[in-house]
Order: C-alpha cells, then structure tokens, then sequence
C-alpha cells in the first residue's frame, strides 16, 4: 500500500528519503512526498502526483534540505491521486505526519477537530492524525505523548512517522497492523515501511511490534511497548542485497523476476531436501509435532498466493489430507466449524498483507490448532504471527505482479505436502513414491529453464493479442489455477479482461463467447485428465476459436494455422511439478502481451504491491 521513511542524521537527509521511496515504489505509487526541518526550524515540504521522479525534481528546484524529516509514496484509499491529498501533513506548520494505513474513526475526528477551528486541506482520513497531535501538543512540548495521546483515539490502522518544530531532535514513530522498522546507522538512524527502501544506507535493524511507540534520535532510540514500558527489540542484520533491488541489464522487475526464478527455486530447496525426503527439521524445530498433529488442511491466502494454494489442494488431497482453500477477505467474516487438528496455512508473499493476518488472527480465535505460514520475507508480521514459517526465499520481487514469489510458493507447499504425505502413505520409512518426488523436485531449476528457452516463440505469439479485449483461460485438475493465475497476470499488467475456467465448464455458458476475436489459452500438461482437455480443445476447435495450447509433446495437439491453432511444446514434466513449469509459458505470455500493448509492466495502474489495507 503506502511506504513511509523518514531519518535523523548529521548530514541532510533529503538524498536518503529520496533513494528510501523509490525502493519502495512498488508499494503504492500515485502520489509521493517529503518534509523537512530545515535550517530555519520550519517545515519544509514538497509533494507531487505520479512517480518519486516528479517528487526528486521539485526537492532540488526547491533546495530542500535538512537533519530530520519524513517522506510517503502514497496508494490512494480515502481521497484521490493529489497534490493535496499527498503526505506529509502538515497541522499549523508545527507538525507533520506521514501515515500508512487506514484510520476508520476519522470522520468522528475530523468533526471535533473542524469545531476546534482546525482547517482541512486534504480529503484524507490521514489528516486528522496530524490535527490531533497538534492539539496534544497544547499541553505539553512533548511530542512522544502528543502521539501516544493520539493514538490512544485512532480506530484502524497505522504506521506513523511525526517530525514536529519544537522536538528538532526527535523523530516519533509507532505502529499497529501497519509494518515499520528502524535501522541503526553510525549516529544516524532511519525508519521505513520495510527494510528494502533502507539498504544502501543501514544493514542493523529492529522491527517495531504492535502497539510500539519509539523516540529515534541520532545517538539513541528508545522503544516503549503499547503499555508504555520501554522495551529493546532485537536487532537484527539485513540479509539483502541492493542488487536485488536493481534492474540490472533487464527492462522491467517484472522480466527480471521471471527469469530470475531458476534461482529462486534453488533457493527454496536449498538444505530442505535430504537423499530421499524432506529434510522437515528445516522448517523450524516446532515443525516435526505440528505435522504430526495435523489431521485436516485449511488454506487462506489474496490473489496470485490464493492460486497457489488452490494447485497446493490437489496436492495434500492426493496425499491423504481433507484440505479446504479460501480467500482470506472471505473466511475472516465466516463462521466456519472447525477441527481443532486441522493446520492452518497462511500463504503471502508480503507477508503483510491485512486480509490474510486478520485471517490468521481470527482462525487463532476459532481454535486451529496450529498456524503455518509460506511467505517470502522474513521480518512480516505474518511470519511473526504465525506458530510456524516457511520462507520461501525468492528474494526481494519488486514487479507489482507476482511471478517468482508464486513458483517459489508452489515449491514451498509442494515439500510441505510430501513431508506430510510421509505420515499417511509411508509410515516413518521411504517408499518409491516419496523418492520419486524428491528426485523431481531436483530437476525443477533445469526444468524451469527449459521453460524460459520458449520466450521467443511465446513473444511471437503475444502478437495475435495486439487488438484484444478480452481471453479465456482453460485448465483442469490442478492446471485449473494455473489458468486463473495466468488469467490474473494478463489482467493485471496489459489490462485485458481475461477468465479463466474449468476447461470442462466450458460447455455450461462461456462457449456463447468464443469467437475469433476471443483468444483462448489452454494448459494442456500430459496428465491424467489430457484426455478430457482435448475433447474440450475441439468444442473450442468446433467453433471457430483461435487457441494457444501450451502442451507437452507427448499430447499429440499440433499447431494449425488454417484452424487457428498454435501449439507450443513444453518439455515434459512429471505432473506433480507440473503446475510450477506451466506457470512460466504463461507469465512470458501476459509480460509480452503488456510490452505489446505498452502498459507499464511493473506499476500497471491502480495496484499496489503490498495491500496493507482491508
Ligand atoms: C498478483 C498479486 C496479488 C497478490 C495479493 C496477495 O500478481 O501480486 O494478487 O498476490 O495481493 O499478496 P501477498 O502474497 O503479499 O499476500
């Protein structure tokens, strides 16, 4: 959603909050902006619409600079992309705020602050943060409890950065359901929404908890609990590497991170697969009496995560496990009968995502038993939540559209699954079917470049979408998902309505729409349900569909250009892994489709990265 960063240094810190919010575009990215104290104790501002860029050209035409200050790239909820509507807010120039979240009681505010006489300039629930400060601060200088006060009346969530005229020393954070750490520097400290935006200047940091409120100063910063105790959090050293933050010779994060995930898949088996198992103990030293214990599978994830826990049902199902999938904005407001022996799994690559950690939150409530979460950085609330955590190591992914964090997902859960597959289909011992699918996942990263060797056949095909509107995406069985998946990246970055489908369902209504002008995707791996799928290809066949088939050789399925038909062979697979290979025909699909239709590939309109709100 929104990203915050702010510093406190002996240099001026402009250069720093700058190069912080562009590291952290991909969280939200339709406004940005940044506050100082300068060298005249005033606040200092500027603010624009549209990408940081516009924000950097305004601070150097302006010559803003200054020790302390706070900067915001903004993902529009309450009030529209503008000027007005940016962060920082300013409350009679004695105090400025940058806010990440949503502040539900805000209406209730802004009423009693407009009859205090304060004045709005923006349509945000973010202001009244800023208003209510200021009031506090009547009372005494002290800007620390003018926020703890202020908190104290906020309903929702938030992540705040405060700067005030009369406290040039002090940087005042806090959160609660909104990410925020702090990196400690040699006297100068920072703060930001997530640890990327901060690595070309710390590596030391601490993650605030909920509820936390810190005074950061140069030299020291002093953290309270939400009961007001000071409290140390751990410092922590950042394992990234500003490489992966960089475009390197790639166009786009989005084409990066799709080749990239030769490497990521590597990363994610690395030391969990043993001779002929899963080496589970590498999940973490709780995971051996979580597995044993678990009898029944729950799956609550958003988006791209939710696709992948979709494939991961057929998995567990296979292996002997009752497994139920839902989106997490959904089963958070259900009241669903529980086993108390089923696990619940969280799936998110942010790991902040708000619907699926209220989801965990409220599924502690209902009695899970145990909670496992598959996620891809490691300092998110969820993976702090949660009993136990899968990292799924893909590295920073940048591109607003999943890719790598997807596949590594699947990889992730597909280990899990066959760790508990161990328990019901194998007693403690090794059968041919658990080394089998152990020595498949050791082929993934050769399989996966395989898979990449298809892009320039694939961008060939990208052509026949140039003047589309509209697609449909077939799959069955666990390629199902991987349609809706590859329907959600088409969708996403070249704006193409696209739905995907049981290809079987395809009978029961959306066959009235094919047509020549409907492109139709179809995942055809050689498995058990091929069969069907043809049958399913020819009622499209029959009716004048022009189709891309991404097949394995064995399917017999043959290009033809008179019948509209394009087939590209995909290496065979095994079709367990096969749904992780069949991902990467169809992301180069939607990346070129995009470059096509001249979308902007890593920021498409009206995303966010991480949707940190409800
Ligand atoms: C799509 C995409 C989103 C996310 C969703 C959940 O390409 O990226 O659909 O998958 O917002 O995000 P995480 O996985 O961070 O919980």
């Amino acid at each position: 959603m929104c990203g915050i960063v702010g510093a406190i240094a002996n240099r001026d810190i402009t250069p720093v909050l700058i190069d912080g919010l562009k590291r952290m575009e991909y969280r939200g990215y339709d406004s940005a902006g940044l506050a100082v104290l300068n060298s005249e104790r005033q606040i200092a501002r500027e603010r624009s619409t549209g990408r940081v860029a516009s924000l950097e050209s305004l601070v150097k035409e302006s010559n803003l600079s200054g020790n302390i200050g706070i900067a915001h790239t903004r993902w529009a909820t309450h009030g529209k992309p503008s000027v007005d509507n940016a962060h920082p807010h300013i409350s009679k120039g004695s105090v400025s705020v940058v806010h990440n979240g949503i502040i539900e009681n805000h209406e209730e505010l802004r009423r009693q602050q407009l009859a205090k006489g304060y004045k709005f300039t923006s349509e945000t629930d973010s202001e009244v943060i800023v208003h209510q400060i200021e009031f506090h601060l009547k009372d005494s200088d002290n800007l620390c409890e003018a926020v703890q006060k202020t908190v104290a009346e906020l309903e929702g969530a938030y992540a705040l950065g405060v700067i005030c005229r009369n406290n040039p020393n002090t940087l005042v954070v806090t959160r609660r359901g909104a990410p925020l750490v702090i990196g400690f520097g040699k006297d100068e400290t920072f703060i930001a929404s997530d640890m990327s935006a901060l690595i070309s200047v710390v590596r030391e940091y601490c993650v605030l908890e909920e509820g936390d409120i810190a005074t950061v100063r140069t030299g020291k910063t002093t953290i309270y609990n939400e009961h007001g105790t000071e409290v140390e959090r751990e410092r922590l050293t950042s394992s990234l590497s500003s490489d992966d933050a960089e475009l390197g010779d790639y166009r786009y994060f989005m084409e990066k991170e799709i080749h990239e995930q030769t490497r990521s898949i590597t990363e994610t088996l690395e030391g969990r697969i043993g001779k002929d198992s899963i080496l589970e103990l590498a999940f973490g030293p709780e995971a051996r009496p979580i597995l044993n214990d678990t009898q029944e599978i729950k799956l609550v994830a958003c988006g791209t995560s939710y696709h992948a826990a979709c494939v991961a049902r057929y998995w567990f199902e296979e292996f002997g496990f009752k497994t139920d999938v839902e989106v997490a904005s959904e089963f958070r407001y259900r009241t669903p009968v529980v086993n108390p022996k089923t696990l619940f799994i969280t799936i998110s690559q942010s790991g902040e995502t708000a619907d699926t950690l209220a989801a965990l939150q409220y599924a502690k409530k209902l009695g899970f038993a145990h909670s496992l979460c598959i996620c891809n950085v490691p300092e998110s609330s969820l993976v702090r939540q949660s009993d136990l955590a899968i990292m799924t190591h893909a590295g920073p992914e940048i591109g607003v559209a999943s890719t790598k964090a997807f596949t590594t997902q699947l990889v992730a859960l597909l280990m899990l699954a066959i760790a508990l597959r161990s328990r019901r289909c194998a007693g403690d011992g090794c059968d041919q079917q658990q080394l089998d699918l152990v020595n498949e996942l050791r082929t993934l990263p050769a399989k996966i470049d395989d898979a990449l060797q298809n892009e320039a056949l694939i961008e060939q095909v990208a052509k026949q979408f140039e003047d589309k509107n509209h697609a449909l995406f077939l799959g069955r069985g666990a390629h199902y998902p991987i349609a809706m998946e590859g329907a959600l990246k088409l969708k996403e970055i070249s704006y193409i309505h696209a739905e995907a489908y049981a290809a079987g369902e395809l009978k029961h209504g959306p066959l009235a729409l094919v047509d020549e002008n409907m492109p139709v995707v179809v995942v055809a791996p050689n498995d058990t349900l091929l069969e069907k799928l043809k049958s399913n290809i020819e009622e499209v066949r029959a009716r004048g569909g022009r189709m891309i088939v991404f097949a394995d050789p064995a399917s017999g399925l043959k290009t033809d250009e008179d019948e509209g038909m394009t087939v590209i062979n995909i290496a065979p697979v095994n079709s367990y892994i096969a749904p992780i290979i069949y991902t990467i025909p169809l992301q180069l699909l939607s990346f070129h489709v995009a470059l096509i239709k001249g979308t902007d590939v890593d920021k498409p309109r009206n995303l966010a990265k991480s949707v940190t709100v409800e």
